[in-house]
């Protein structure tokens, strides 16, 4: 499978490249944002949100772990794991039980629950530009199953960020 890194120039350019992703999930895809805090994650789940039609709050999970979004048969769960230190409370909090046919799961911090988590269809890593002043994001798009790589494919075909190389 591939990696592309597009250059996301604003906060509008990170919802429009969920936006570009929303329609290419399907039910049991897992797509993990990596990145520092404050790199976009939450801004491109608000995007994708959106483009699927919701329109009250998405709030940050930073301090619920997870959120959930229902579109008639499809349930969206957004996690940030950034607090999450107690391992049992995978277990406890029942968090298996949102990774199924009829969800997709995207994870901010997946990093801190490596162990837990099934490999995921697309791992997106969001990093500031090389350049300390220089404006926007880059995105590295990391495909890793088949139904991921027509999430790649999606994110980089139209407008909204410029494509690097690689
Ligand atoms: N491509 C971008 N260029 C500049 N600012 C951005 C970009 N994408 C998002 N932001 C801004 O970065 C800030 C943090 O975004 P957020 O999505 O909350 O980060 P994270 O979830 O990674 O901690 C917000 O103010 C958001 O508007
Ligand atoms: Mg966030």
């Amino acid at each position: 499978m591939s990696i592309s890194t597009i250059t996301l120039a604003d906060a509008a350019a990170t919802e429009a490249a969920g936006g570009r992703l929303a329609g290419t999930l399907s039910g049991g895809m897992v797509v993990t944002l990596s990145g520092d805090l404050g790199t976009g994650k939450t801004t491109l789940v608000r995007g994708l949100l959106r483009a699927l039609g919701w329109q009250r709050a998405v709030k940050s999970p930073t301090f619920t772990v997870v959120e959930y979004y229902a579109f008639s048969s499809l349930y969206f769960y957004h996690f940030d794991f950034y607090r999450f230190a107690d391992p049992d409370e995978w277990e406890t909090a029942g968090l298996a039980e949102c990774f199924r046919d009829d969800a997709v799961c995207l994870i901010e911090w997946p990093e801190r629950v490596a162990a837990y988590l099934p490999d995921p269809d697309l791992a997106l890593r969001f990093a500031l530009p090389p350049a300390a002043d220089a404006p926007g994001r880059l995105l590295s798009i990391d495909a890793r199953t088949e139904a991921g790589e027509r999430c790649r494919r999606a994110m980089i075909a139209t407008t909204g960020g410029t494509r690097n190389a690689g």
